[in-house]
């Protein structure tokens, strides 16, 4: 997929909504990560977390490694501060951001959405990136419908 293409966006959106539709939460939500992990290709690493309690708890993800972090407390690290405030959290160089959790070695950016129901934090997709500032506007455009979508299944 040629990246930045809105179009390219717009495709992606239609397909997650049909696979919303289509399948049991369970599924759709390790599908969803799939194919934003093979759809685009600075997405290096994509997982969804869950927030439970005080907590943030590692869902479905793809990437070329598990993470170690699979339970992260809110308020720590990027994610941890994506899902206290409920807003998008962008780092364009994470080795400039003194919250970075490190997970792998070949990580630069980071982006982490918050995923709200009735606008409350309930999750939240969090995707690694080996390029430096791999995001951008259309990202945080797409990345937060996709997260009003699962909002709405979750
Ligand atoms: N880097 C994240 C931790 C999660 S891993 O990227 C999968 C953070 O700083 O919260």
């Amino acid at each position: 997929m040629i990246e930045g293409d809105f179009l390219d966006y717009l495709n992606a959106e239609r397909k997650m909504k049909k696979l919303l539709l289509n399948e049991p939460k369970s599924i759709a939500f390790q599908k969803i990560v799939d194919f934003l992990h093979d759809s685009f290709e600075k997405y290096s690493w994509v997982g969804i977390y869950f927030l439970k309690r005080n907590e943030l708890v590692l869902g479905p993800w793809r990437g070329k490694q598990a993470t170690e972090h699979t339970t992260i407390l809110l308020g720590t690290g990027i994610c941890g501060a994506a899902a206290k405030t409920g807003k998008t959290e962008l780092v364009d160089d994470v080795s400039k951001d003194k919250r970075y959790l490190s997970c792998f070695l070949s990580t630069r950016s980071e982006i982490v959405v918050p995923i709200k129901k009735m606008n409350v934090v309930v999750g939240e997709i969090d995707i690694d990136s080996d390029g430096t500032a791999a995001f951008n506007k259309n990202d945080v455009i797409f990345l937060e419908k996709v997260a009003d979508m699962l909002g709405q299944h979750i």
